[in-house]
């Protein structure tokens, strides 16, 4: 793996972004689409045939083609064939822990402003579905650091990704082991880190000490219990600006003749995102204006408390 900053010198561009131009060959994945929608990614193999509902037809029909394209099967199918684009490829890829879906890694791209030259950590690595994104975004100057503490999603996370890339990517460094042990052991501090994982608040201290001043701390949770205690974890450390929560909804619009309007279905919940940003050492955000109110942090709660709370919102709420 290179050090950060440092090009990699003769590494083919499409090493870092995982794109492939030109005709389709063997040993690359496509992406056949049928009339009905269902989509079936494989790998093409000289001499081999794909077969569906509606026949078979054979690799060597597609490889040295251009992508983009349709092609008929034997029995009267018709199939659309592009390579995979990323945020296809991580929704069909082999899963060992649940993945991130492309509309919340685009958001937390943005929202913990990963930019090309970033040294950025993540856990767990699960299936390697935020490594890929993040090690587009970074690009070759920057560096991912990935941390997973179990063996078997690891090994996924390492499979799917350097299928992705076409090979090992010159610019990851997967590590086995449990974030908050580990952290405080790299060599060096760090830009950004991205939080996937059953108990993050058991991280803040760890993920505190790694990061630069400035640097963002960014949170996926799927549930309202994790999204309370990790924000409360984050508010109490102290060492991190007021924590940023929300999460984002994609609606799909059904758009014929007259016919407009939103898709029957949705996905309507993946996760929630947290962000907050580290303060200097030793530095304190501004004492907040606005007060929690009464009772927010009465009798019935039960997790982290801010510091310097004032008396009224340990009271019993009055709405209760
Ligand atoms: C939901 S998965 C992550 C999925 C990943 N973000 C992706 O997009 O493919 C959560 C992973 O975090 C790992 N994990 C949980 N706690 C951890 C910790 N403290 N340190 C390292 N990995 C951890 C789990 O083993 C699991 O593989």
């Amino acid at each position: 793996m290179s050090d950060a900053l440092t090009p990699t010198p003769d590494v083919p561009a499409e090493a870092w972004a995982g794109v492939h131009r030109g005709p389709l060959r063997e040993g690359e994945w496509v992406r056949l689409t049928d009339q009905k929608g269902r989509r079936h990614n494989f790998e093409l193999v000289a001499g081999k045939m794909f077969f569906s509902n509606k026949g078979h037809l054979a690799h060597d029909d597609m490889i040295g083609r251009e992508e983009g394209f349709t092609i008929n099967s034997s029995a009267g199918g018709q199939y659309l064939v592009f390579r995979p684009l990323l945020s296809e490829f991580v929704v069909s890829m082999p899963r060992g822990a649940a993945v991130i879906y492309p509309k919340d890694s685009a958001q937390i791209v943005s929202s913990a402003d990963v930019f090309p030259g970033s040294i950025v950590v993540e856990a767990g690595a699960g299936s390697g579905s935020l490594s890929c994104t993040l090690l587009r975004a970074v690009g070759p100057f920057g560096k991912v650091i990935s941390f997973e503490r179990r063996e078997e999603f690891l090994d996924v996370a390492r499979k799917n990704v350097t299928q992705y890339f076409g090979g090992e990517h010159p610019n990851w460094d997967l590590r086995l082991g449990d974030l908050a042990e580990e952290l405080p052991k790299l060599e060096h501090k760090v830009d950004r880190v991205i939080l996937d994982m059953l108990a993050p608040w058991e991280c803040v201290d760890a993920v505190g000490e790694a990061l630069v001043p400035g640097g963002i701390i960014c949170v996926y949770v799927a549930t309202t219990t994790q999204l309370s205690r990790v924000v409360e974890t984050l508010r109490a450390h102290g060492g991190f600006t007021e924590p940023h929560a929300w999460e984002s909804l994609v609606r799909d619009w059904h758009v014929e003749g007259l016919a407009v309007r939103p898709d029957h279905k949705m996905i309507g919940h993946t996760a929630f995102l947290v962000t907050a940003r580290r303060m200097a050492p030793g530095e304190r955000p501004p004492v907040k204006k606005r007060r929690p109110a009464p009772g927010a942090y009465g009798p019935d709660y039960t997790g982290p408390r801010p510091a310097d709370l004032p008396a009224a919102v340990f009271e019993e709420s009055a709405d209760s």
